[in-house]
């Protein structure tokens, strides 16, 4: 059946709401609607980190610290949403901790789906020297769901697929023309003709980016890159986006520019003013109206 397209060019007016709450998430969180949000992107303090700019917890008691958050993230998140979490266990004595894998094991208790792990490395990080250690280059990326099936939109996120496929793709042999199945029994194959001629592949889960070097407002605000990619990743424009831990605001400022509602709390009150300053509660956006197709009834055969 053919279909005619009658695309209608007006814009139409839509308010992008952006929420900024003062105080602790694990209280303020309660005052969020259940199956609300459809993604959380967050940096909480680590553990004994920042002592001096907003209090540090200690890594043993970090899991009992965050799970009451957690908890409220689960309420707040709908079962299509995802939760996002950026975090690093410290070294102690000589040892990495344990905290947050012993987190994951709490959280997956509590009713999250632990879907992946993505590596943010750190491009840009300053070089040095550990008796027993090379430079930490590399944070964790944690993904949270509450159902396995989840709002994902992978195209949009993805890259060019740059030299390698010139030459890995000129020279195929028989294997790559047709679907090579897993040999662990995955059950998954790959078919690596189906990439000639494509200008663009799927991603990795490693993201490499720079961390920011230029927010003189914030100790550990995280790139403008991070919370957008997770954001054209698992959201549409209108979605509601969440960081209950907000720091300077730069999950934010970046969903209010990709035209996403968002909420944002944090407990020191010269970061929530100063993002206040900055980002207006509501902002009218044009967005374009979607094309509108007209049904035309097929022909009749004579
Ligand atoms: C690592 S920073 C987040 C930085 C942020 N991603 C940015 O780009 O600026 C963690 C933030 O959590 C806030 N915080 C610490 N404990 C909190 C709590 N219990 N409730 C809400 N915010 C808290 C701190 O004030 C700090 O700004």
């Amino acid at each position: 059946m053919r279909s005619s397209k009658t695309e209608v060019n007006a814009g139409y007016g839509v308010e992008i709401r952006t929420d900024i709450i003062l105080g602790d998430s694990k209280e303020k969180l309660k005052l969020l609607e259940e199956n609300s949000v459809d993604l959380i992107v967050t940096s909480p303090p680590y553990a004994d980190q920042r002592k001096n700019t907003y209090g540090g917890i200690r890594p043993e008691k970090y899991v009992e610290w965050f799970l009451p958050v957690s908890k409220q993230l689960l309420r707040v998140l709908k079962p299509t949403g995802t939760f996002v979490l950026n975090i690093k266990e410290k070294v102690v004595q000589g040892e990495r901790s344990t905290y947050v894998m012993e987190l994951i094991l709490e959280m997956r208790k509590q009713g999250w789906l632990w879907t992946e792990e993505f590596i943010w490395h750190k491009k840009n990080c300053y070089p040095g020297k550990w008796p027993n250690r090379f430079r930490d280059a590399w944070e964790r990326l944690l993904q949270f769901n509450k159902d396995r099936k989840f709002n994902m939109y992978q195209d949009e996120v993805m890259v060019p697929t740059g030299e390698w496929a010139k030459t890995r793709l000129k020279n195929l042999s028989e294997t790559d023309m047709v679907r090579d199945n897993s040999k662990v029994g995955s059950g998954f194959g790959k078919k690596i003709a189906n990439w000639v001629e494509r200008e663009k592949a799927y991603p990795t889960n490693v993201l490499h980016l720079a961390t920011e070097c230029n927010n003189k407002n914030h100790s550990a605000a995280f790139p403008h890159e991070l919370p957008e990619w997770f954001i054209k990743l698992f959201t549409k424009e209108k979605d509601t986006v969440l960081d209950p831990f907000m720091g300077s605001g730069t999950t934010l400022f970046v969903a209010n520019r990709m035209r996403r509602n968002s909420i944002g709390i944090d407990i020191v009150p010269e970061y929530v003013n100063m993002v206040r300053k900055e980002l207006l509660p509501v902002e009218l956006y044009l967005f374009e109206k979607e094309p509108e197709y007209e049904k035309v009834k097929p022909k009749k055969r004579s």
